[in-house]
């Protein structure tokens, strides 16, 4: 079904293409999406997203103007119906994997294959889940995002909700990547972190929240977690269970918390 989406996309980008180079078009439309998404959770970054989609906007016809978000409401669809890497797929029918001389993405059944194999049945990651409530994943060259999009739909399959118990970190050199990776995430509410950068030398350029990261305060649950590790180290040699003050961070309520005997924390 997906492949009747990727031809509707590919023929709204072709639209396009009589005015302006379609290179430059993709780049563009995957911007804009990105910044749409981004501004209507990330509000620190909303005012300088907000001139550069005005800038990237600037330079359009109203006729192609039209089909911006045309586009995006065949790829919010087609995610809808079933996720995948559907811009990775729009991205290769257009070609433009060879203007970017030579930027493959795996494709995505490669991706759901691997990805079912590292999470087999669930129960491997229900013992790494144990204590938290949740994994966090890195991708340190992640393309449009496949890999990512496949690991949480496998998280589903085995009964394992990606909503709450899974938390990506993925970094790409090239920002049309970051941006066609934050759209898909955004869109299938995968919590988050986009890196633009190089994971080499570990200079970064931009960091891109998705709203599940955003709305479900993931800053605030990682820096929770920062502080509970920091008080169980100190109670290392603890041999009965023991409550301890509660912890308050700025943005979550008061979490009350007990580390049992087998060293696990129980929050309340
Ligand atoms: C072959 S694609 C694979 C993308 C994705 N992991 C997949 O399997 O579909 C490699 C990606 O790595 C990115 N990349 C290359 N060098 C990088 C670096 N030093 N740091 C971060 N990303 C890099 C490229 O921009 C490209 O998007």
């Amino acid at each position: 079904m997906s492949s009747s989406y990727v031809a509707t996309i590919v023929k709204l980008f072709e639209k396009c293409r009589y005015k302006h180079d379609l290179y430059t078009v993709f780049s563009d439309w995957c911007q804009c999406a990105a910044i749409s998404l981004s501004n209507a959770a990330d509000l620190p970054k909303r005012d300088e997203r907000e001139s550069q989609y005005l800038e990237v906007v600037r330079r359009y016809d109203p006729a192609t103007l039209k089909v911006f978000p045309e586009i995006l409401g065949a790829v919010v669809k087609a995610l809808e119906e079933k996720p995948t890497d559907i811009l990775g797929q729009v991205f290769h029918a257009l070609e433009l994997h060879n203007t970017a001389r030579g930027q493959f993405f795996t494709p995505y059944s490669i991706c759901e294959m691997m990805a079912k194999i590292n999470i087999g049945s669930g129960d491997d990651i229900a013992a790494v889940m144990k204590g938290r409530g949740y994994i966090r994943a890195q991708e340190p060259a992640c393309g449009s995002g496949a890999m990512v999009i496949a690991l949480a739909e496998a998280m589903k399959d085995a009964g394992h909700n990606y909503h709450q118990c899974l938390h990506v970190t993925a970094i790409d050199i090239d920002r049309r990547a970051v941006h066609m990776a934050y759209i898909q995430f955004a869109l299938l509410h995968i919590p988050a972190v986009i890196l633009e950068g190089n994971t080499l030398s570990l200079e970064f350029r931009d960091e891109w929240k998705t709203p599940a990261h955003v709305l479900d305060q993931w800053d605030a649950k990682f820096r929770l977690w920062d502080q509970i590790d920091r008080v169980k180290e100190r109670c290392s040699s603890v041999s009965a269970p023991v409550s301890l003050p509660s912890v308050k961070t700025n943005d979550l309520p008061t979490q009350d918390y007990t580390i049992e005997k087998t060293g696990q924390i129980r929050l309340f």
